[in-house]
Order: structure tokens, then C-alpha cells, then sequence
């Protein structure tokens, strides 16, 4: 843990965008995790936001050197997400994975994840991993749908530091999973974690809705649904919404 360069403000746009324009400098050393106690442009994926209140959340980018082909990128997704399996996990919480991005706890999200790679050629070469997790909000406003904080399942109050140290600690562990059986490993739990495997449920893509129910993820992040006709069919992030 103590080659961690922490680094932590009092508030900024976004951490994400704090640590692009910190890499854009060339002031992006080794592993660092960026904090802040409150975001002007919090962002979430495609061109949502990510709400907080102020100093109630972890809201961190986790930066880290890696050396992943491009084509393995869903990797990146699927370490981030056991890692904040096994954080909430210690605090006696079960969430589970609403690929791609989101953590649930039953049918409310806990934690969102925004992860923007730096390529060179093929290969992803630095990543930046953005966590919004909920933990001491008690309130949210209604434009929010069905959020849930630690707090709210926990009755009690947390310290965010000590959060993001043990943050820090699982997601290295997670990240020295180099060797491809362990990574398959990784990948398996990553499956066994999913919100809604197996269970049929309502889907909407392409302006249309349909009964399906989720069988896996491909290796390249796709998400696999049976129909109710039968068929398999493959999902691209962005391509399909959960409905219920
Ligand atoms: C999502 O659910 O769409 C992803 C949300 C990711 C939010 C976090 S908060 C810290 C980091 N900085 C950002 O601007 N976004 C991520």
C-alpha cells in the first residue's frame, strides 16, 4: 500500500477529468488515486452525470500503468467490479454486478464505474478508473433513479479514507491477477456476481421491448441474453436497457 500516491481535494470538475489533464502534464506517477470531497462535473457514462452531496461519497479515479491489448479492455471492467464486490462485501454487503457498469444492492445501485484507457497502438498502456460510491448520502433527489448509500442499508456512518484504503488494497490484489488461468478465475466470478443472471426479465433495444434472460458475458464485454423464442443474442454497452 505505500507506493500509492494519494492525492485529495476539496472539491473539482471531475475526478476522472482531474486526472486526464494531471496525464496530459506528464504529472502522472506511478499508482495514484485522486479523492475529492465533491465534483462540479461529475460524470457518469455516455453523457450522464454523477450526482453526490458533498463530502458524503467516495468519489475517486484510481490511475494505474498496465499493459493490456486493447481487445482485452473488459478486464479492466471485470477487476473493478469484484473489487467493489468484495469492498461492499466487508462492510456485510451483497451487491451484485449490473453489467456493465453499475453495482447493485437488490434492485438499487450503489456504485457506478467510468473507466477511460490511454492506448498505444493496440495496446491499453494507462487507465483510469472512476468510482462513485455511495456511502453516506441519506437523501437523494428524485431525478436520481433508485439509488441506495451504505449508509441507508447500514444505519450508521462510515469513514470515507478508510473506504478507499481498503479500496485501494483490494483492487491491487485484483490488478496482480497477470496470469490468464486467474484472469479466467476472475472472469468466472465476475459471472457468478452478475445482477439478474439466469432470471427472465424485461430488456428494451432498439425502441423494443423483449423477455429475456441473461446466460453470460462474452470475453469482449458482451452480454449474452436468451430470448424468450430461444435465441442468443449478443449486446453491445449502449445497445440494450434493463426495464425492470
Ligand atoms: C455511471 O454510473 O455512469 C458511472 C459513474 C462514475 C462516477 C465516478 S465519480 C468519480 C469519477 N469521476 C467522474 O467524473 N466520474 C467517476
Amino acid at each position: 500500500m505505500n507506493d500509492w500516491k494519494i492525492i485529495k481535494l476539496e472539491d473539482c470538475d471531475s475526478t476522472n477529468s482531474y486526472a486526464k489533464e494531471l496525464r496530459k502534464q506528464g504529472l502522472l506517477e506511478g499508482r495514484t488515486a485522486i479523492m475529492s470531497g465533491w465534483q462540479t462535473k461529475g460524470r457518469g457514462q455516455a453523457t450522464n452525470s454523477w450526482f453526490s452531496e458533498k463530502n458524503q461519497n467516495l468519489l475517486c479515479s484510481i490511475c494505474l500503468k498496465v499493459s493490456i491489448p486493447a481487445s482485452e479492455h473488459f478486464i479492466l471492467n471485470v477487476f473493478t467490479s469484484l473489487t467493489l464486490i468484495e469492498l461492499l462485501g466487508k462492510y456485510d454487503i451483497k451487491g451484485s454486478i449490473k453489467w456493465p457498469n453499475d453495482i447493485y444492492v437488490d434492485n438499487q445501485k450503489i456504485a457506478g464505474i467510468l473507466i477511460e484507457n490511454s492506448l498505444m497502438g493496440a495496446q491499453i498502456t494507462e487507465t483510469i478508473i472512476g468510482i462513485g460510491l455511495n456511502v453516506n448520502q441519506q437523501n437523494f433527489p428524485d431525478t436520481i433513479p433508485n439509488p441506495v448509500s451504505m449508509h441507508q442499508l447500514k444505519s450508521r456512518t462510515f469513514d470515507l479514507q478508510e473506504i478507499l484504503t481498503a479500496l485501494l488494497h483490494i483492487l491491487e490484489k485484483a490488478f496482480a491477477q497477470e496470469e490468464q488461468p486467474m484472469r479466467q478465475q476472475a472472469f468466472n466470478s465476475y459471472l457468478l456476481n452478475l445482477y439478474k443472471l439466469n432470471t427472465w426479465s424485461l430488456y428494451r433495444t432498439n425502441d423494443q421491448n423483449f423477455e429475456g434472460r441473461i446466460i453470460g458475458v462474452k470475453p469482449d464485454g458482451r452480454l449474452i441474453i436468451e430470448t424468450d423464442g430461444g435465441k442468443l443474442k449478443l449486446f453491445e454497452f449502449g445497445e440494450i436497457s434493463f426495464l425492470i
